[in-house]
C-alpha cells in the first residue's frame, strides 16, 4: 500500500528520511532536519522566481494551465463574463460565494457611496507633469490614501477592513479617471452615481460638457466583462507583492500600491500596452514573418504571448478575442486587429512558439479593444490594475487570516565575500 510519503536519502550520510505529502507537496522546512553534523544548518530549496514554490494555501482562484482553466471560487470564468458583472464577481471572490439579491443590492451600494475622493488628492494629481505616466500617478496616490484614513491600519477588526474595501474598489477608478484627465489637461469629472461601475468609469474619463454622461451601452458592458476577467490570477507577480508586503502588517492601501508597481513592469501588467507598441512596430502584416525571425533569435519578445501557468490558450484571452468585434461594431475596426490575428495564426504554427508552449495570454487582444474604445496606450496597465484590486483585497485578507501565514522573509544561497577585515582608504590598493 504507497504512503503518501517521500523517502530521502542523503548519499553524504547515507541517512534515510521520510517527510509526508500533503496537497503534492513537501514542507520546505522538514528538509532541514537533513543535516551532515549537528552545526548543520540543514537542507533548504532554491528557487529563483519561485518557480516551483508554492508559497501559500489558497481557495480563491483556480488555473490548470495545461488545459487553460480558470475558476473564481469553482466558477469558470467564461460563465462569469457571460452571465455576471463585475461587482458582483468582486463580491464572489471576496467573500467566497455568489451574493444574494438583497446581499448584491448593499454591495453595489456601499461601493457607489464611496466613488468620491478627498478633494486634497487632487492636489496630488496637479502635482504631477502634463506627460507623467497613469501608473506613476495611481501609484502614488494610491499610497497617498493610506494617509487619509489612518483607521485602516486596524487591519484585524473585521468591519474596518471592509470599509477598505469599499473604498478601495470604489475610489481606484475614480484615482485611474483623475490621472486620465490630468494627462489630457482637461477638468476632473466627478462621480454619477446613477451610472454602473463600468459606467461611471468612462463617464469620469469621458465626460465633456454635456449636464449627464451617457454611456454606450455596448462599451460599457465590454469594460465590465475586461473587468471580470482581470478580476484575480492567483499567485501572480502583483499578487505576490501584495502578500508579501501586506505580510508585514501594513495597511492595504499601502500594501494595494506596492501590488500596482508590481502590475506596471512589462512582463506583467504592462504586457498590454507593450503589445500595442510591437504591433506598431510590425506595422504590416507582411513584416510578420521577419519580427517572428527576430524574436526566434532572442532579439525581441512576442508580447502577449506566454505564461508562467498557461502552457495553454489562455480563456482570458479567447473571451477577450470575441469582446473586440462587438467594440468595433461601435468604434470601428482597429487595423492593428488584423496584424494580432496573423501574427497569432503564425506563431501558433511554428515549432518555436509550439515547443515552448506559447499562447496568447489575456494582454495579447485587450490593448487592441482598449485602443479601439478611446484609451490611450499608457492608460492600458490602470485598466488592468482597476478590477484586480478584488483580488489583490481577497488575497491579503486571505493571508492575513492564515494561521499559518507570518512575515515573508526569504532564505538565500550566500556566494559573497568572507569575513575581511576594514582597510582605511590610504592603505587600499589602487583601483585595477
Ligand atoms: C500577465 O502570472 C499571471 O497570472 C499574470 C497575468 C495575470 O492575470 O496576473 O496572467 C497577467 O502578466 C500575463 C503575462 C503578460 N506578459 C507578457 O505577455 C510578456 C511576454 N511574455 C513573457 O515575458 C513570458 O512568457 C512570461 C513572463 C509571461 C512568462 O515567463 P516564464 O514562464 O518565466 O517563461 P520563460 O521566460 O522561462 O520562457 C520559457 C521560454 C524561454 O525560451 P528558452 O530560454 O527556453 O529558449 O519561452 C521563451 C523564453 O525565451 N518565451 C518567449 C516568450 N515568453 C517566453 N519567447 C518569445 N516571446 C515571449 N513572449
Amino acid at each position: 500500500m504507497s504512503r503518501d510519503t517521500l523517502t530521502i536519502t542523503d548519499n553524504r550520510t547515507g541517512k534515510q528520511y521520510e517527510f509526508p505529502i500533503e496537497d503534492g507537496t513537501i514542507r520546505a522546512l522538514d528538509l532541514r532536519q537533513i543535516k551532515v553534523n549537528e552545526k548543520d544548518f540543514g537542507l533548504m530549496t532554491y528557487d529563483p522566481a519561485f518557480n516551483n514554490t508554492a508559497a501559500c494555501k489558497s481557495r480563491i482562484t483556480y488555473i490548470d494551465g495545461d488545459r487553460g482553466v480558470l475558476l473564481y471560487r469553482g466558477y469558470p470564468i467564461d460563465q462569469l463574463a457571460e452571465k455576471s458583472s463585475y461587482l458582483e464577481t468582486a463580491y464572489l471572490i471576496l467573500n467566497g460565494e455568489l451574493p444574494t439579491a438583497p446581499q448584491l443590492q448593499q454591495w453595489t451600494e456601499h461601493i457607489t457611496l464611496h466613488t468620491i475622493i478627498h478633494e486634497n488628492v487632487k492636489k496630488f494629481m496637479d502635482g504631477f507633469h502634463h506627460d507623467a505616466h497613469p501608473m506613476g500617478m495611481l501609484v502614488s496616490t494610491i499610497g497617498a490614501l493610506s494617509t487619509f484614513y489612518p483607521d485602516a491600519k486596524d487591519i484585524f477588526n473585521p468591519s474596518s477592513r471592509l470599509k477598505q474595501t469599499y473604498r478601495l474598489i470604489a475610489k481606484i477608478p475614480t484615482l485611474a479617471a483623475f490621472a486620465y484627465r490630468h494627462s489630457m489637461g482637461m477638468p476632473y469629472a466627478y462621480p454619477d452615481n446613477d451610472l454602473s461601475y463600468a459606467g461611471n468609469f468612462l463617464n469620469m474619463l469621458f465626460k465633456m460638457t454635456e449636464v449627464k454622461y451617457k454611456p454606450n451601452p455596448v462599451l460599457e458592458k465590454a469594460l465590465d466583462v475586461l473587468f471580470i476577467l482581470h478580476a484575480d490570477h492567483e499567485q501572480n507577480c502583483s499578487t505576490s507583492a501584495m502578500r508579501g508586503v501586506g505580510s508585514s502588517h501594513v495597511d492595504p492601501y499601502s500594501a494595494i500600491a506596492a501590488a500596482t508597481a508590481a502590475l506596471y513592469g512589462p512582463l506583467h501588467g504592462g504586457a498590454n500596452e507593450a503589445v500595442i507598441r510591437m504591433l506598431n512596430e510590425i506595422g504590416d502584416v507582411k513584416r510578420i514573418p521577419a519580427f517572428i525571425q527576430r524574436v526566434k533569435a532572442g532579439e525581441e519578445k512576442l508580447m502577449g504571448f506566454g505564461h508562467r501557468v498557461y502552457k495553454n490558450y489562455d480563456p482570458r484571452a479567447r473571451i477577450i478575442k470575441g469582446i473586440a468585434e462587438e467594440v468595433f461594431e461601435v468604434m470601428g475596426r482597429n487595423p492593428l486587429l488584423d496584424i494580432a490575428v496573423e501574427l497569432e495564426r503564425i506563431a501558433l504554427d511554428d515549432e518555436y512558439f509550439i515547443k515552448r508552449k506559447l499562447y496568447p495570454n489575456v494582454d495579447f487582444y485587450s490593448g487592441i479593444i482598449y485602443q479601439a474604445m478611446g484609451f490611450p496606450t499608457d492608460m492600458f496597465p490602470v485598466l488592468f490594475a482597476i478590477p484586480r484590486t478584488s483580488g489583490w483585497v481577497a488575497q491579503w485578507v486571505e493571508m492575513l487570516l492564515d494561521s499559518e501565514q507570518k512575515i515573508a522573509r526569504p532564505r538565500q544561497i550566500y556566494l559573497g565575500a568572507g569575513l575581511r577585515d576594514y582597510i582605511p582608504v590610504d592603505s587600499r590598493p589602487s583601483a585595477p
